[in-house]
C-alpha cells in the first residue's frame, strides 16, 4: 500500500521551490510502472486527516503486505500514526521528497521512522521509487523481520 499524508495532493502547486513541479498523479503513475516491473500490486491512499490515515493503516492489517508511506507533516507530530504503524505487522518504508534533515529544525525529528524498516529522503519523486524497491525486496526476503 502507498500512503500519502497531508498536503501531498497539492504537489505541483505547493511550494514548487521546495517540492519541485511533480504532481502526486505523476508519482503514482511512476510507482505503477515500477510495480509492473517488480510484479507487485499497489493500492493508493492519500488523506489530509490523521484519523483517516490511521483507519487505512488498520485496514491494511492482514490485507496488504507492506506500507510505503510519506507521512508528510504528521512525520513530526503524530504519536497516533506512529502507534498505528507499530500495531500492524507489515514492514513500513518511510519516504520524503525533501531531505528533512537539511530543512528547518522542527523537521529533523521523525516520530514514525523508528517504527519503519528504513527511511529514504531527499531524492524528490525518486525517494518513492527507491522506497518501493526497498519495500518489495524486504517483503520478498525478510517479511516482518525487516521491522526492527
Ligand atoms: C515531506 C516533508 C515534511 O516535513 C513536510 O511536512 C511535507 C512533505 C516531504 O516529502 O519532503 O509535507 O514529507
Amino acid at each position: 500500500m502507498v500512503l500519502h499524508g497531508p498536503n501531498l495532493n497539492l504537489l505541483g502547486v505547493r511550494e514548487p521551490q521546495v517540492y519541485g513541479g511533480v504532481t502526486l498523479e505523476t508519482i503514482d503513475h511512476e510507482l505503477r510502472k515500477l510495480a509492473d516491473e517488480l510484479q507487485v500490486e499497489l493500492a493508493f491512499f492519500q488523506s489530509n486527516y490523521e484519523g483517516a490515515l490511521i483507519d487505512r493503516i488498520h485496514q491494511a492489517h492482514g490485507a496488504e503486505q507492506g506500507i510505503l508511506l510519506n507521512p508528510a507533516a504528521y512525520t513530526h507530530t503524530s504519536v497516533a500514526l506512529r502507534d498505528a504503524l507499530a500495531a500492524v505487522a507489515q514492514p513500513v518504508v518511510e519516504v520524503h521528497l525533501t531531505n528533512i534533515y537539511a530543512r528547518e529544525p522542527f523537521r529533523h525529528q521523525s516520530l514514525t521512522a523508528p517504527v519503519a524498516a528504513g527511511l529514504i529522503c531527499g531524492f524528490g519523486a525518486d525517494s518513492y521509487l527507491w522506497g518501493l524497491r526497498a519495500l518489495v525486496k524486504l517483503i520478498k526476503t525478510e517479511g516482518k523481520e525487516g521491522k526492527s
